[in-house]
């Protein structure tokens, strides 16, 4: 391809100038209709209101009349009753609780107070655009200030002093610093001053969209190639807050059936039943836990989704009833592409329903995937959604309680990656191009599946895990991070790109453990499982025509320590599962970088190599081969070291040694872990004991969210949430909500540093 010459560099290929831009002008009518004020700008419209005393709603279209619609990441954005307006003959203000807004009018300009502090104010040009449609804003931003976010982006945690974009693209290869542009889009960034302030600015735009923390000194631009500058910004007291006022407006992460967080294994592909069994079967041999294996694409009839090749998997049906009885479920790949063929039952329903995505005309867009020539369904249509999910029966019938959804950036294999910008997607009669639904497709497919369990298994929590996504995905999905390969810097980065999808909304995700593309070595699939363990999704899967990366494949010593860390996550399942009761009531992720537990800290502003698990487990993995020892940053407090029991005092870094069978973890003086026994997997009943790590300044405390594992009774109260405080001396209290009986084995509390 030429742009991956010298082509590239071209001296005509220069972006757009300054000059070529124009200004939103001047306020030149207002309209307050109570809470919201409308208006017009010399150039276009806009609109401002504020949700509640943290978060104000500014949306500006150069070209049309604005309106209050938003994308399918949006279900909550409702107006503060009560907002008070005013204005005078220069600006325009509004104001609730500690909030307050200012327009200027003359030109439009923002700024935005919380108690008396300015934490967003617009620069100029506050609004611009081009004939081209692009729409951006500019705004303050002090110059080293670090940026979060902003979903799965290559590249370490700070993303400061990059301009990053966003466009869901299919990459197989390679995934640097260079590659921004990965398999989903979150336009939602959060700027954070230590020791001052934080602000959340969500763009929320399907078109591609740009956030450039690079051109300017202390200025920062978002941008979009089409529709309306509409955005969301946040006034935060931390990250954490940002993160829980940005779920607020997007919906935090459901609590997933317990199945989902234990071990899954997979790979591109077993190719038959007996394969699938022989699977099953070592890691019972090998007695190594086990909640899930994954069909991938040879389980299909020609690569037709809803189908099963009937000679590889003649009885599917018997195989995925056989793995249940042992506890394990079975999640089949389902890619969005339906096979062009006029005998397939799917393919003709889709075309005689009007289901699938289509030109302005009407005639379906075929592009070519697994199955050769392919039509795309508009998951954009409700009818569509209905009759896809419906579809999922295929597989609910047979035992089936997971699905993948993969290639749904689209990916398409022509030269573009993905469908014609003109094609066009139905929003149940609100027709938009390509060019604004591409980045939104995958959302719409994770809906129209996750939904579309949910009809098909009653009173169940169904798991769905997505390649592709927009902002609001984590309501639907899990995701998983992609084609990575069995490379070091893919270990290494995995951890940064799941520290960010957390603060972007996304608290369920994971990287292929032992990496997906190109051959795995026994040292990288250990040192991968041990940083799997603590991650929230836990998935061990590579590609065909590479080595085998199961846990038992390499050799005694591969095998026992893998083993080790697949047992280990079970051990910590009942504290990783309460963290996952935790997001899905507030949006503050599982996994968080240290940066949003210790804001103030400057010293944790750019790590990306230790990440935390909750707020009381500190992992830091080794991340290069033949490494034992690494430097560990502390942050303040006193640290236990999980295998020896040592203390460490904090706001300081040290070196740690880790032979390979050790990653380095450590736990919070204080903390209280509800730990679980040995199980083959989360089917079987597992026990929670506590181990208290001693504080000679404080009591110590922790908590467990205990419930049936599966079903939503737990929302109509049978669940049981647990505090626990041990005194210094060892005195337990315990309180206890719901009606759910606890596993909790009261009596055994063990203290470690006392
Ligand atoms: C894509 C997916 C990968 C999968 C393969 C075959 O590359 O990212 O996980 O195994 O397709 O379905």
């Amino acid at each position: 391809m030429l742009e991956h010459t010298s082509y590239a560099i071209l001296p005509s290929n220069i972006e757009e100038t300054d000059e070529t831009l124009h200004e939103a002008g001047a306020v030149e009518s207002v309209k307050w209709d109570g809470d919201v004020i409308e208006g017009t700008l010399t150039e276009g419209t806009f609109l401002v209101y504020l949700l509640d005393e943290k978060t104000l709603r500014f949306s500006v279209h150069p070209f049309e009349k604005v309106s209050r619609n938003r994308t399918l990441a949006v279900e909550n954005d409702e107006p503060a009753p009560g907002t008070e307006f005013s204005e005078t003959a220069t600006h325009i203000c509004l104001r609730y609780k500690g909030m307050k807004v200012t327009i200027g009018k003359d030109p439009f300009s923002l700024t935005a107070e919380r108690h008396g502090e300015t934490m967003f104010k617009t620069s100029e040009p506050a609004i611009a655009f081009d004939k081209h449609k692009r729409v951006l804003c500019t705004f303050e931003k002090e110059f080293d200030a670090p940026v979060y976010g902003l979903g799965e982006k290559s590249g370490f945690i700070n993303k400061n002093g990059e301009n990053i974009t966003n466009w869901n693209t299919d990459v197989f290869a390679p995934h640097n610093k260079d590659t921004v542009e990965l398999y989903q889009s979150i336009p939602f960034a959060i700027i954070h001053e230590p020791g001052k302030t934080t602000t959340g600015v969500f763009l929320d735009n399907s078109h591609r969209t740009e956030f450039d923390m690079q051109t300017f000194r202390n200025r920062m631009k978002i941008a979009a190639e089409g529709g309306k500058l509409n955005t969301y910004i946040i006034l935060a007291e931390d990250i954490k807050d940002t993160v829980r006022a940005y779920t607020a407006i997007t919906g935090t992460t459901p609590l997933p059936p317990r199945w989902s967080l234990g071990y899954h294994q997979s790979r591109y592909s077993y190719r038959s039943e007996e394969e699938v069994r022989a699977v099953a079967e070592a890691f019972d041999t090998y007695d190594i836990p086990l909640d899930c294996l994954f069909l991938d694409i040879h389980y299909m009839d020609d690569y037709k989704v809803f189908t099963f090749d009937k000679d590889r998997f003649p009885h599917a049906s018997g195989l995925i009833k056989d793995l249940n009885q042992q506890g394990i479920d079975v999640v089949p790949i389902v890619d969005p592409g339906v096979k062009k063929d006029v005998e397939y039952p799917v393919y003709r329903d889709g075309v005689e329903q009007g289901l699938f995505s289509t030109y302005i005309d009407g005639s379906i867009y075929y592009g070519e995937v697994w199955p050769g020539l392919s039509a795309f369904p508009d998951f954009f249509q409700s009818k569509t959604q209905k009759w896809w999910g419906h579809l999922h029966t295929f597989y609910t019938e047979k035992g089936v309680r997971g699905i993948w959804n993969d290639m749904n950036e689209p990916s398409v294999f022509n030269e573009t990656k993905t469908m014609d910008l003109e094609v066009m997607h139905n929003q149940d009669g609100n027709l938009i191009s390509h060019r604004e639904g591409h980045n939104l497709y995958g959302l719409y497919m994770s809906k129209a599946t996750y939904e579309g369990l949910q009809a098909c298994l009653p009173n169940t929590r169904p798991f769905s895990l997505t390649r592709a996504g927009y902002a609001g995905v984590q309501r639907y999905s899990a995701v998983w991070t992609g084609d990575n390969r069995s490379h070091w810097e893919h270990l290494e980065m995995s951890l940064p790109m799941i520290m960010n999808l957390g603060m972007s909304g996304v608290a369920f995700s994971g990287a292929d453990v032992g990496g997906f593309a190109s051959d795995c070595s026994s040292e990288l699939l250990v040192r991968w499982t041990q940083v799997g363990a603590f991650l929230p999704y836990f998935r061990n899967h590579s590609v065909q025509d590479s080595i085998y990366q199961e846990p038992w494949v390499f050799d005694e010593q591969t095998l026992r320590i893998v083993k080790k860390y697949i047992q280990l996550r079970y051990t910590f399942l009942p504290y990783v599962y309460t963290l996952f009761h935790e997001t899905e009531q507030s949006g503050v992720p599982v996994v968080r970088s240290l940066v949003m537990e210790y804001p103030d800290d400057r010293k944790t502003m750019d790590i990306s190599d230790q990440f935390l698990l909750g707020k009381d487990i500190m992992v830091a993995p080794l991340l290069r081969p033949g490494q034992t020892h690494r430097a560990v940053y502390f942050p303040e407090g006193t640290w236990y070291d999980w295998w020896s029991g040592e203390t460490i005092e904090g706001g300081h870094y040290q070196l740690v040694h880790a032979a390979l069978d050790t990653i380095p973890v450590f736990v919070r003086a204080g903390t209280v872990l509800p730990l679980g026994s040995d199980v083959r997997n989360t089917k079987e009943n597992q026990h929670v004991r506590l181990i208290a790590f001693y504080d000679n300044e404080r009591q110590m405390s922790g908590r467990l969210y205990e419930d049936d594992h599966i079903s939503y009774n737990y929302r109509a109260g049978e669940y049981a949430l647990t505090d626990i405080v041990v005194s210094p001396d060892g005195d337990v209290t315990i309180s206890k909500q719901g009606n759910f009986e606890s596993n909790l084995v009261e009596s055994d509390v063990k203290i470690i540093g006392k």
